[in-house]
């Protein structure tokens, strides 16, 4: 007997898909895996009814403590993709993975995802089952199917689909963000209404403050509160959430290289993500700034490629890691106006001396002010010299003569 393990969400693209792999792929017995990364519990219930009603052996493999470590790994990396916290590209390999192993428990020779060949789950999710090997199957993308044909398709098999149910929108929810597209919000020009929102309300004219406290870059806790990661996320979901904080709409540019309108919530991502930011802003030293800012940018391609455990990524982490040991402290943010915006920061670690910056103060501890002088004298010297030359040419074209040896004016003039 031949068994098949499907990626299975109910929808109507894996449903279909369940007799397709029989009387296409030729498998005798398809079972569903569904794995949770912290979907609506509607979800999983839409699930276990489809799968029961198609007769299908399911399974459902709770990943939310992976994917939440995740996520805050992600917060240490300031990963975003286009302004996107990448809550569906970093679900994917834990997703893939989780069912590669229920596939090999229950003697499967084939995996199979219900992802179009357009987008870039079918990337993600074969990135980590091609290390296996199983037969990859992707029944949607191979056989060319359309909403339309699958529609028909499933009447005419009388199977699990509830008419339009879900919306006329393709959402896709985890812990760390809600994505919506499709239907209108194909046109970029279309303006979307509050109704493709979940997570977020409209903002108001309310503000709050709440408090983070970081440990080595990790968020632990919330206004004095501690949290594990899943409760973290989920709680500032909801706090941030009802002040309208993170909503992003953005032309994404897809690894296919399609360019596709993306709506997205991710309300704990961003208050997270600007939280963290704030902090290292306060610790860490400018070079160190900088150049994080390269190791992040490929930190983040990585994730949203979904080639999260590249070696790259490891070396990467190194000196994440390495950066992160004095992002301890708090960050007071204001809710206000749908931003989360950093207001306040404090830290052990602060790479910064108001007694020296001030305003107030005579003198840098034992540097005085009068040093800079000589600093003043030579900052911009080379441009000042290679300015002059071409001045110098002007100057000549009109008849007058200027000095070229760029050290400047003389101090009394
Ligand atoms: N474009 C995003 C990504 O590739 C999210 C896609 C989510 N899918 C959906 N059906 N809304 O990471």
């Amino acid at each position: 007997m031949t068994r098949v393990a499907l990626a299975f969400s109910g929808g109507l693209d894996t449903t279909v898909c369940v007799p397709l792999l029989e009387e296409e792929y030729g498998y005798d017995d398809v079972i569903g895996v569904t794995v949770d990364v912290g979907q609506p519990a509607s979800e999983f219930e839409e699930a276990e009814e489809t799968a029961e009603a198609l007769g299908l052996e399911h399974y459902v493999v709770d990943a939310k403590e992976e994917f939440a470590q995740l996520c805050l790994d992600s917060v240490r990396a300031n990963a975003t993709y286009q302004g996107y916290p990448l809550g569906t590209a970093l679900a994917r390999p834990v997703i893939a993975n989780a069912i590669l192993e229920v596939a090999k428990e229950q003697g499967c020779t084939g995996i199979a995802h219900g992802c179009t060949g357009k987008g870039n789950d079918q990337l993600r999710f074969e990135a980590v089952w091609r290390d296996s090997d199983l037969e990859v199957i992707a029944p949607v993308r191979e056989l060319g199917l359309t909403r339309e044909w699958e529609n028909e398709y499933a009447a005419e098999k009388d199977l699990p689909v509830e008419g339009g149910d879900g919306g006329k929108w393709s959402v896709d929810t985890n812990l760390w963000s809600r994505s919506v597209e499709g239907s209108e919000l194909e046109d970029p020009s279309y303006v979307p209404g509050e109704e493709i929102y979940n997570w977020t309300q409209a903002p108001t004219g309310e503000t709050q403050e709440i408090e983070i406290s970081f440990e080595k870059g990790y968020p632990v806790a919330v206004d004095g509160v501690e949290y594990d990661p899943i409760e973290l996320i989920e709680h500032l979901n909801g706090v941030a959430g009802a002040y309208g904080v993170g909503r992003t709409d953005s032309m994404e540019d897809r690894m296919l290289g399609l360019k596709v309108r993306e709506n997205y919530e991710h309300p704990a991502a961003t208050t997270l993500l600007n939280a963290h930011e704030a902090l290292e802003g306060l610790v860490l030293t400018q070079e160190e700034r900088e150049f994080k800012q390269l190791i992040d940018q490929r930190w983040s391609k990585k994730g949203y490629e979904g080639l999260i455990d590249a070696p790259l990524v490891k070396a990467l982490e190194a000196f994440i890691d390495e950066t992160q040991q004095r992002v301890t402290g708090t960050v007071t943010i204001r809710f206000e106006g749908g931003q989360a915006r950093a207001v306040g920061r404090d830290s052990e670690y602060a790479a910064y001396s108001a007694e020296h910056a001030s305003f107030d103060t005579e003198t840098v501890g034992k540097i005085d002010q009068e040093d800079a002088t000589g600093v003043a004298k030579y900052h911009g010297f080379q441009r000042r010299l290679a300015n002059s030359v071409t001045d110098a040419e002007d100057a000549a074209d009109e008849g007058v003569e200027l000095a070229t040896d760029g050290s400047g004016t003389d101090e009394d003039e």
